[in-house]
């Protein structure tokens, strides 16, 4: 892997929570076991933006069959840090999900709202099968009964950053994923 020094835009109250190393040797394995589950079928992958288009573009690289991609924008957050509950479609979708093989891609589920909306919202385009991969689940956060099909990896309720989460809209183009630490700002 070519390493590419990041220094200018990492800053002294960041550290290392899950290294790119490690993100990709769990994408290889997530990449096999959406292959095991939709052998045979072309599924396709929405990636809920901003923070899974990172995700989404390097999951696909490791899922060997046929597949398609869309996206959806969904607010809930603005530039806050805590989930209000009232979550708006910023961005509709553009393919026809009815009948299709459906696995809605995400950065993180926290509350687990967003997800438990955009399945709500999905389920009513009759799609064959409706399925959510997360590369990162705050286990404790979660407020509902929610299944995930697809977990990269379960993380303690810190506020993270990097492959594609933001620290106020920034920071989505780190590597790794970093924990920051807010106070004192
Ligand atoms: P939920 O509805 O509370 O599950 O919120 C999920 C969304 O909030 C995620 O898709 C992220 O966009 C955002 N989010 C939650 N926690 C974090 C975090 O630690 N860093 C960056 N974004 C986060
Ligand atoms: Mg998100």
């Amino acid at each position: 892997m070519i390493k590419i020094d990041q220094q200018e835009i990492l800053e002294e109250n960041y550290s290392v929570l899950i290294s790119e190393e490690k993100i990709h040797q769990r994408l290889v394995e997530l990449g096999n076991e959406l292959v095991e589950t939709y052998a045979g079928e072309i599924p396709i992958l929405i990636g809920v933006l901003n923070g899974g288009f990172v995700f989404l573009a390097d999951l696909i690289r490791y899922i060997n069959i046929d597949c398609e991609i869309d996206f959806i924008r969904i607010s809930s957050y603005g530039d806050e840090k805590e989930s209000s509950g009232h979550i708006k479609v910023l961005k509709p979708l553009s393919a026809d999900i009815k009948g299709r093989h459906v696995v809605v891609v995400e950065d993180i589920v926290d509350s687990g709202l967003s997800v438990q909306f955009l399945l709500k919202m999905l389920s009513a385009f009759e799609p064959s099968s409706l399925r959510v991969a997360t590369l990162l689940r705050k286990r404790s956060r979660i407020k509902i009964d929610l299944k995930i099909d697809f977990i990269g990896f379960d993380i303690d309720d810190k506020y993270v950053i990097g492959y594609g989460l933001d620290d106020r809209q920034m920071k989505r183009n780190l590597r790794a994923i970093y924990i920051v630490d807010h106070q004192g700002r």
